[in-house]
């Protein structure tokens, strides 16, 4: 092949290669660069920091507080006491297969365990814990207007975040219900509250949580377990949730405390994806707003409670059901803003004085 035409054959070959070569480094920098900017404020998988302001480091704060641990059911040497107690963790933990739609002892209950939502068997930091149920109760409600005792707290779950039928208080079931908060709380002085227990405080946006940014959230980070219709997934018997049912009929009712905005936020931030705790959240404060506004804008079964909140300005503002003793609407009361809620409340409770 004589010079001329080496060069006239390859040159185009190499001026090629050469372009395309910096076509590729284009896409190599510029894109994701690109797409880096256009969702720095909604990316999915973010650290700690709410409309980009960045948060307290939670590790270090966290590590000098010492939060309640649960007192360890292997030191019990009564061996009724400690059959009981174990019989009572399993309820919590595998509800279901006693009491749900296959039960072996009733089939009074959606198919829920009381685990789903109270972590590691109510004893997670943060994680919705009873570390405080046999130290505080019998406990002031201000939803039921009265003191109301661990067994109509166990029933109110039953009836709402199960939807399902209540427990009579001297079944062997809601003894060794009660038996386990009571010995994992042991260490807990009476009048006091654990530290760590229930769910951590998660701030207001704002704006009004948004259902169609959640659903975004909800399809790249949760839908891998709960499934893209929201139902979650059984087992292979099918007598337990693996990944349990975020709406529809096996899931909480719109009477359930997790039906409210900044209850099932505030979960879902410091524990959702699964394995996530208070000590690495995953998603930023508008993230688990959104997400939480997509799981309770979808339909769930509906109960009437009519002696609820007997006195409506002890109504929380997120509590989406009117009649109020404000004017805002059911939507705000759902979705928020729930600021200007808040503000109108202070100044409504401190004129009563
Ligand atoms: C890796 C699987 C997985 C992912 C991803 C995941 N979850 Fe969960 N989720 C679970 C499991 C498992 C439970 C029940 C925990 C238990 O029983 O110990 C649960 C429980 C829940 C509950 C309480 C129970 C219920 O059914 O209402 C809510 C609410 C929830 N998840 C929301 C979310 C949201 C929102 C996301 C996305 C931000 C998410 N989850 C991502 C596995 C997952
Ligand atoms: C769908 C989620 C969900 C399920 C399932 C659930 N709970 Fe709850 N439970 C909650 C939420 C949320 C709260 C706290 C917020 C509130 O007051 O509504 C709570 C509060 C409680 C409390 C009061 C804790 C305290 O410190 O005051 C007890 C006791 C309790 N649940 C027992 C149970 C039992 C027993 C079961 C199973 C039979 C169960 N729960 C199932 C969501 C759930």
């Amino acid at each position: 092949m004589d010079k001329s035409r080496y060069q006239k054959f390859f040159y185009p070959v190499l001026t090629y290669i050469q372009y395309m070569g910096k076509l590729l480094r284009i896409c190599i920098y510029v894109v994701p660069f690109c797409v880096c900017l256009s969702c720095r404020n909604y990316s999915i998988k973010v650290s700690d920091s709410t409309n980009g302001n960045p948060q307290p480091n939670h590790s270090m704060k966290n590590d000098s507080v010492k939060y309640w641990v649960a007192a360890d059911i292997n030191s019990i040497t009564d061996s009724l006491q400690k059959q009981q107690v174990v019989y009572g963790r399993e309820l919590i933990a595998h509800t279901s297969k006693y009491l749900g739609p296959k039960g072996s002892l009733m089939k009074t209950t959606n198919g829920m365990n009381c685990q789903n939502c109270h972590l590691l068997a109510g004893t997670a930091v943060f994680g919705n814990n009873f570390g405080s149920v046999a130290s505080l109760y019998p406990k002031y409600r201000a939803r039921r207007g009265t003191f109301e005792t661990e067994y109509e707290r166990i029933n109110d779950c039953l009836e709402r975040s199960l939807n399902g039928e209540p427990l009579d208080s001297n079944t062997k079931e809601m003894q060794a219900i009660v038996a386990y908060f009571h010995f994992i709380g042991s260490n807990v002085p009476k009048g006091t509250k654990a530290l760590g227990s229930g769910l951590k405080d998660l701030p207001y946006l704002d704006r009004a949580a948004d259902a169609n940014k959640g659903k975004m959230v909800y399809v790249k980070v949760c839908q891998s377990c709960h499934q893209i219709d929201g139902q979650g997934k059984l087992n292979e018997a099918g007598n337990e949730y693996t990944y349990p049912p975020l709406w529809g009929p096996h899931s909480f009712n719109d009477a359930a405390g997790m039906f409210r905005l900044g209850t099932i936020a505030r979960y879902v931030k410091y524990n959702m994806p699964f394995g996530t705790s208070f000590r690495n959240p995953q998603l930023t404060d508008e993230q688990a707003w959104d997400v939480a506004a997509y799981i309770v804008s979808q339909p769930r079964s509906h109960i009437n409670e009519p002696k609820d909140w007997p006195d409506l300005s002890a109504k929380p503002v997120d509590f989406p059901f009117a009649p109020y003793a404000d004017h805002f609407p059911e939507q705000q009361h759902k979705y928020g803003p729930f600021k200007p809620i808040l503000a109108f409340q202070k100044t409504r409770d401190n004129k009563k004085g």
